[in-house]
């Protein structure tokens, strides 16, 4: 999604914000710019489409400006076209400006200034910002910025600069997050809406709050509080740690993921448990086994893929550590009025950190009160700094749109949480002995679920046909199979719907011939008669049926068109080779249906708008 990247300093500013927003191409976007100021004016670069051209464009002009902002656009108003592309500047050509978030009420602001003769030339929302900054801007670019941010609703993350002092950059937020990084030597200042973003350079980094203003010089950055106060912020040392996105020779970032899953498994258990306690065991929990055994409920929060770990989390949480567990989408969680108590633990799940709905919920449950614990993949992002405590996938990044690996590693790290909770609790040292070996031998299946990746190629030829799919599974595989057709939906563009298999015949059974197949995933042994059912009445209908099963599984032969074996696990775990198995799927069939996998359509890695 959109991504802030500005530069002022001794090196060109140009190049080093070409590289900041190659940085933050990994979080999906549409179009790309820059604004720069060269010998007293402001000159602006725009592709509608990728850095690479932007590159193209404005390398070979070989400026050196004094100072520059860059955007990477994920088009919420307006299409991704050239004139909606960011920076925008104002009429005179005198300030340019870059914007992460929405403004809410842009229709008012913009008839005011139209009234007032004011003229517009894109549909963004963020044109009202700059024209009202050069609306209120008279030889003072900060107070220009405090006046139009007292007009403005939604939320922000802006950088300003104007070409009467190109030596500054005022940027400002509300509820959408940017930080500032200088160097010891106070020899360049950067901003960006990711610390990441940061190139490997080991810098003081500041992160802005709600209503905060900055004023930043190569020598000084000062911050503002909403009255225009100035504040001492506190500094944190930031070692950005870079590493080049590389597919590792895999033919997507997607595939490569996939295939990472046995290690990153690992990773995220590693070092986290203790066999000869039974339990687990994690680095910087800073909640005491005191808190967590008074826990008397759980509400996990979540967007998406991370949503669907919550609810595999919250059915491990009742059945292992019989703990009341609810889980809550984000965006909806934070229009309600929740039911926070004394013993409620909230757990924030989300790979980037950034997604917009998922911070403003948590935003909510601690205004209540609560203690949250966050699951992150990403060290600094804004979900570890705001909760009370943070678990780490530690999954590497995540690069490809999809959500592969985070998925399978948010649930390892909550599988163990639940160890401990149900060890706080009732479990005995043996059962959670049992539970730390079986979660052990799953790197171990997921290579040979892997190893099967050309099998699943040829089944993905028989079914890439179909425009429409149901997939079915009980229990741990209702959301297993629900994740399965997620992926496959924003993939392959293939519409897939997901049900808990005894739903179907109150309804969507309406829906099934031979045009309709079936992605059964039948890796639950409790419930493992009961799909067989559910999958005789589709094949009544004479739905083609593909099972996802554990070996062993014999009576599907009967049933099923084609069976995808897997690897027996334990119900609780049998989620990570049915779901490695429904990623292969989608892979395939978005692969052989030729979609573009690195950059799914209308998708964006990092949701940081509403
Ligand atoms: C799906 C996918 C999205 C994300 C969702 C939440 O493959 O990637 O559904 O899971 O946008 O993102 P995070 O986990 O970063 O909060």
């Amino acid at each position: 999604m959109c991504g802030i990247f500005g530069y002022i300093g001794e090196k060109n500013p140009l190049q080093v914000c070409l590289r900041g927003l190659k940085q933050l191409e990994y979080r999906g976007y549409d179009s790309a710019g820059i604004s720069g100021i060269f010998e007293g004016r402001l000159l602006t670069f725009k592709e509608a489409s990728k850095v690479n051209y932007l590159e193209d464009k404005v390398i070979p002009k070989d400026l050196k400006m004094e100072i520059a902002i860059g955007h990477t656009r994920w088009a919420t108003h307006g299409k991704p076209t050239l004139l909606n592309a960011h920076p925008h500047s104002d009429g005179k050509n005198s300030l340019a400006l870059v914007h992460n978030g929405v403004i809410e009420n842009y229709e008012t602001l913009k008839e005011m200034l139209k009234n007032k003769g004011v003229t517009f030339n894109s549909d963004t929302d963020t044109e009202v910002i700059v024209q009202l900054i050069s609306f209120f801007y008279k030889q003072d670019l900060k107070k220009a910025v405090f006046r139009a941010l007292k007009l403005l609703k939604g939320s922000l993350a802006i950088a300003v600069i104007h070409k009467d002092t190109p030596d500054l950059i005022v940027a400002a937020c509300r509820e959408s997050p940017l930080c500032i990084g200088y160097n010891e030597e106070k020899t360049e200042a950067l901003v960006s809406s990711d610390p990441n973003a940061f190139l490997g350079k080991s810098l003081q980094v500041l992160f802005l709050k709600n209503e905060e203003v900055a004023c930043i010089r190569r020598k000084e950055v000062l911050v503002y509080d909403k009255n225009g106060k100035k504040i001492e912020k506190p500094i944190e040392k930031f070692d950005a740690e870079y590493e080049a996105p590389s597919k590792d020779g895999f033919e997507h970032f997607m595939l490569k993921e996939i295939f990472e899953q046995p290690l990153t498994i690992q990773k995220a258990i590693l070092g986290r448990y203790s066999e000869d306690f039974g339990t687990a065991e994690f680095e910087n929990l800073s909640f005491s086994s005191k808190d967590l055994a008074a826990v008397s409920n759980v509400l996990i929060i979540a967007c998406g893929t991370s949503f669907l770990a919550g609810n595999i989390a919250a059915a491990l949480l009742e059945e292992k550590a019989r703990i009341p567990t609810h889980t809550e989408i984000a965006s909806e969680f934070r229009y309600k009025n929740p039911i926070i108590t004394k013993g409620t633990l909230i757990i924030a799940i989300s790979q980037s950190g950034e997604t917009a709905d998922t911070i403003a919920a948590v935003r909510e449950a601690k205004a209540k009160g609560a203690k949250v614990l966050g699951i992150c993949n990403v060290k600094n992002s804004t979900l570890t700094r705001e909760s009370d405590s943070c678990l780490f996938l530690k999954a590497g990044p995540e690069i490809s749109v999809c959500s592969t690996k985070a998925f399978t590693s948010q649930i390892a790290v909550l599988s163990l949480f639940t160890l401990y909770m149900a060890r706080l609790r009732h479990y005995s040292k043996e059962e959670g002995t049992t539970f730390i070996q079986d979660l052990k031998k799953i790197p171990q299946k997921l290579k040979q679920v892997l190893d099967k990746a050309p099998e699943m190629r040829q089944l993905a030829e028989k079914y890439s046909k179909y425009e429409n799919f149901f997939f079915l599974g009980r229990r741990y595989m209702h959301f297993t199979c629900l994740e399965a057709a997620l992926k496959l939906k924003e993939i392959s563009y293939v519409n897939a719907n997901g049900y808990p298999a005894g739903e179907l015949k109150h309804g969507p059974i309406a829906l099934l011939d031979e045009n309709l197949p079936i992605a059964a995933f039948c890796a639950n042994k409790q419930t493992y008669e009961k799909i067989l059912t559910n999958l005789l009445e589709a094949k009544a209908r004479g739905a083609p049926i593909l099972a996802f099963a554990p070996v062993g599984s014999e009576e599907l032969l009967a049933i099923a068109d084609d069976i995808f074996w897997l690897p027996s696990t334990c119900d609780e775990f049998a989620v990570f080779p049915s779901t490695v198995a429904g990623q292969l799927f989608a892979y395939y069939i978005a692969k052989i249906r030729g979609t573009d996998i690195d950059q799914p359509r209308n998708l964006a890695k990092s949701v940081t708008v509403e």
